[in-house]
């Protein structure tokens, strides 16, 4: 649904953002900006900022970020013309009939058409299970316990041997080489011609919320590799952004998610009657499933593999679920590997019990740290009574990090007041009055090369933005073109433009972005700042060191694409000219 940009803008400005957010988070002035508790993680101190005169919010803790339609779709999970109505009512601004651009027709029609196809393939392999090919696929199904009805409320479904059956199935269907291999289905070989992607594999279709089938896994008979073979990513499949089995367990009034590691485990639980489980698809949990989740329940609960690669699996989650602000508890499976095991062996009361007794998961966390201590030795001890200091230092709230040490010395056989103790002792050490930083995601990402030039560009676009004066000195040196990352080119584009007519707005180049993920990335690009430099002359020369390398990677880019881009020759010329010129001139602020 979309509304003329104009309209946009109109609703857009007449939608303080301030007084929006107040409606939701307790702001308060400080300096030129406001600060709250972020709304979209959990902290306890608040780095969640509004700023009045950017009409933008951004979240130093968690990255979110945007203008007054972004926050309102990420808060109420808005889509973009939902957020626009809404803010339109609440201005009272009269919005025209939505219109569709071509652009967006035919984008729109792309991922239509995709999921038609997806759909028809769903119908082939579910139709392909029944007859005589598949019948080892429906056998294998029913030695694995699924009911007819299990099997048929997630569309279960088998794809034979032959290597390019499916394919042909769909051409006859109308659907072309092209769409077909886009979706992931099938893929084209000089020798072989167009080949199905899956074969001799039980099919399980990948759902949406809306049980629209947006992709495959298909695990194979016998003992094949790769074990389960899944669909890649298309512009219906965000493998990051949905789960397998959310369509059902999203009305399951069971008061938690319970989140497992493979397809089979969340089918085997629905049959069982758990239909609160979901699972991530054949990748690692990730802080877009999380916030996902988030909308349904604020209670995970993992019942991952009990094997080490599981455990691991667990502790990332639950690091991303507390970035999240969703609690999580975890299930023991033991002495079984996963809920499908589980659920064969003792059954659904068994499993219910296991439910009730989830661990908390900090206590998980701690229960794994300890298998690295022999706590016989005084020495080892100490280290991992140290340690759990140090992890309880990571509850900022008093109250809560009080009822912490309350039980794990209770749990430990520590004395509360030596825990307290060490706890304050390594607090002061570390200086530590914010939490120590929680590694993100579990694994501390290493930055790359790309990163560096991606932040380089972020830091340009912020820098003129909050100094647009600056403007002026630099046209002639850089481009939009030379933002070689496609979202930051097309703000530079916007950006500069208006900066061009001398009235610029960036809280409306957001709204050119109608994806809240696109939104988020465009207000970052606006709020990339390097450390306060005071002294002008350290102010100037860290600009012009920024302008260098964003001309620099632009000059390399183009030239590493000579061969197939024409218009790449001209920016090259121009690139080197700039440098050389660059290299003699300084930018005075003055
Ligand atoms: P079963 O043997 O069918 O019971 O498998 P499982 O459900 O116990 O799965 P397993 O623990 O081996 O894997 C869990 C999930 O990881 C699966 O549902 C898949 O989504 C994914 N997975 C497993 N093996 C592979 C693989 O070889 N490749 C990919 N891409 N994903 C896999
Ligand atoms: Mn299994």
């Amino acid at each position: 649904m979309y509304y003329p940009e104009e309209t946009v803008e109109e609703v857009r400005m007449k939608n303080d953002i301030v007084d929006v957010v107040s409606g939701y988070v307790r702001l308060q002035k400080k300096g030129s900006s406001y600060f709250g508790l972020c709304p979209f993680h959990n902290e306890k101190s608040p780095s969640f900022s509004v700023s009045q005169s950017k009409q933008m919010y951004y979240c130093f803790g968690c990255g979110a970020g945007g203008n007054v339609f972004t926050f309102v779709m990420n808060y109420e999970n808005y889509t973009f013309g939902e957020a626009v109505k809404m803010l339109a009512d609440r201005a009272g601004v009269n919005l025209p009939e939505p219109e569709y651009t071509e652009e967006m027709k035919k984008r729109e029609n792309h991922r239509a058409r995709l999921l038609m196809v997806n759909k028809e393939a769903a119908k082939y392999f579910y139709y392909q299970l029944r007859r005589g090919q598949g019948e080892i696929g429906y056998r294998y199904l029913s030695g694995r316990q699924l009911t007819d009805e299990t099997i048929k409320k997630f569309g279960l479904g088998f794809a034979n041997k032959t290597s390019d059956d499916l394919t042909r199935y769909l051409k006859q269907q109308g659907y072309d080489d092209r769409l077909i291999q886009e979706a992931g289905l099938a893929s084209f070989d000089e020798r072989y011609g167009m080949h199905d992607k899956f074969w001799n594999r039980v099919m399980f279709p990948i759902q949406d919320l809306n049980h629209r089938v947006i992709g495959f896994g298909g695990r194979v008979m016998g003992d094949g590799s790769p074990k389960y073979l899944n669909s890649p990513e298309t512009p219906v499949f965000d493998k990051s952004r949905n789960l397998y089995g959310l369509n059902f367990a999203r009305t399951s009034r069971a008061g938690n998610i319970i989140l497992c590691e493979g397809y089979m485990d969340v089918i085997a639980m629905h049959q069982a009657g758990f239909s609160q489980a979901a699972a991530s698809l054949g990748t690692a949990f990730t802080a877009g499933q999380a916030n996902l989740l988030r909308r349904y329940t604020d209670q995970v609960l993992l019942a991952y593999d009990s094997d080490g690669a599981g455990v691991n699996a667990a502790l990332r989650a639950i690091g991303i679920l507390k970035e999240a602000g969703l609690a999580g508890k975890v299930i023991n499976m033991l002495p079984y590997k996963d809920p499908d095991e589980f659920m064969k062996n003792l059954g659904k009361e068994a499993f219910q019990e296991r439910i009730d007794q989830a661990e908390n998961s900090f206590f998980f966390e701690l229960r794994i740290l300890q298998r690295e201590y022999h706590l016989e030795d005084p020495e080892e001890k100490t280290r991992f009574y140290r340690e759990i200091a140090k992890k309880l230092c990571g509850f900022s709230e008093e109250v809560e990090r009080d009822n912490y040490i309350g039980a794990v010395a209770q749990k430990y056989g520590i004395g509360y007041d030596n825990l307290r103790k060490l706890v304050v002792s390594y607090a002061a050490q570390t200086g530590l009055v914010k939490p120590v930083e929680r590694p993100r995601s579990g694994v501390q990402k290493k930055s790359t090369p790309q990163d560096h030039i991606k932040k380089a560009q972020r830091l340009l676009i912020t820098w003129l933005t909050d100094e647009p004066s600056l403007y002026g000195k630099v046209r002639k040196y850089i481009t939009p073109s030379d933002f070689t990352e496609d979202l930051y080119r097309q703000i530079a584009e916007k950006l500069f433009e208006d900066l061009e007519s001398g009235q610029y707005n960036p809280a409306a180049i957001i709204s050119l972005f109608t994806d809240e993920e696109e939104q988020r990335e465009a207000a970052e690009v606006f709020n990339t700042k390097l450390e306060a430099l005071s002294a002008k002359q350290e102010r100037e020369k860290a600009f012009h060191d920024i302008l260098y390398q964003v001309k620099k990677n632009s000059y390399e880019y183009y030239s590493g694409r000579l061969g197939g881009d024409v218009s790449a020759l001209q920016k090259v010329i121009d690139g080197k000219k700039a440098l050389e010129e660059l290299g003699k001139t300084h930018i005075s602020f003055d």
